[in-house]
């Protein structure tokens, strides 16, 4: 059996992020649960452990440096080295032209999703590239590779495309491997109060995929774990799709006839 590894999620009280420490935990590694909500994160660390998975909680905003740099210091000296940093804090949107989306809840969004992410690799990349290993896994969307009427969502998830390729490019040569997923809709907390709300309707997400099923939190999970994993120890820089074929079933649809 392999070391226990050392992971820190943000995001990770809720949907993605804590179903991504669920994996980890389940793997026998040592999670590290960051995320602005307090209560929502302590009680899915205790819940977690509670299945036998070695995990602990710690505040964090991403929208602070010093709050994230806390993070990471801390996780150093009472848990490890950090080995895997996953980037799941992030907000959504509802659709909306650029006139109707006001610049401050804009440039919330860019700041939480973007910068806060930066933010967070830009602490731990020093450390990683220094001890020559680690890997970095950020939650791009599908609409990275597509427009939707998401007008600060859509650009600030193809940056995070880019940002990954771009640190893959930087952080390669000293072994650390930066990567992405890429899913589609998938029934976390944020999405489920939406469908419940009858703003989504998961019968149209299905029709529009390759699969006819939606994809759920555990199939983005165990991608992220696959990307960290020795088998995928040649691939870095890459944004992975998990989608149920919504990006190929969006174009082979379109086949003009
Ligand atoms: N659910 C989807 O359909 C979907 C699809 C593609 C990409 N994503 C992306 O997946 C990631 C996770 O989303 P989710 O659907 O699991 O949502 P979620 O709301 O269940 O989880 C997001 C978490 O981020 C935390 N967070 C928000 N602001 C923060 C801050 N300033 N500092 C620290 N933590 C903060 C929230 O408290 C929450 O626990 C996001 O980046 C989202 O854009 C989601």
């Amino acid at each position: 059996m392999s070391e226990p590894r050392v992971v820190v999620i943000t995001g990770g009280a809720s949907g993605m992020g804590r179903g991504t420490g669920e994996v980890f935990a389940a793997g026998g590694d040592r999670v590290v649960l960051a995320d602005i909500n307090s209560n929502l994160g302590r009680r899915a660390a205790e819940e977690i452990e509670g299945i036998g998975g070695r995990v602990v909680f710690h505040d964090l905003d991403v929208t602070d440096e010093g709050s994230i740099n806390e993070l990471v210091e801390w996780t150093e000296s009472e848990v490890g080295p950090i080995d895997v940093l996953v980037n799941s804090a992030g907000i959504l949107q509802n659709p909306m032209s650029i006139t109707e989306m006001s610049m401050e809840d804009h440039d919330r969004m860019w700041d939480i999703n973007n910068r806060g992410l930066y933010m967070c690799c830009r602490a731990v990349a020093p450390l990683m590239k220094d001890r020559g290993w680690g890997s970095i896994v950020n939650i791009a969307s599908s609409t990275s590779f597509n427009a939707w009427p998401l007008t600060a969502y859509v650009p600030g998830k193809t940056a995070v495309k880019m940002l990954t390729e771009v640190l893959a490019g930087e952080m390669g040569p000293s072994g650390v491997r930066v990567n992405a997923v890429a899913p589609h809709v998938t029934p976390t907390p944020a999405i489920q109060a939406r469908i419940d709300a009858g703003e989504r309707d998961p019968a149209k997400i299905t029709a529009q995929q390759a699969l006819p099923r939606m994809v759920e939190v555990i199939d983005v999970a165990e991608a992220i774990h696959f990307l960290c994993s020795p088998e995928a120890k040649a691939i870095t820089g890459v944004t992975l799709p998990v989608d149920c074929g919504y990006l190929v079933a969006n174009t082979y649809n379109a086949y003009p006839k």
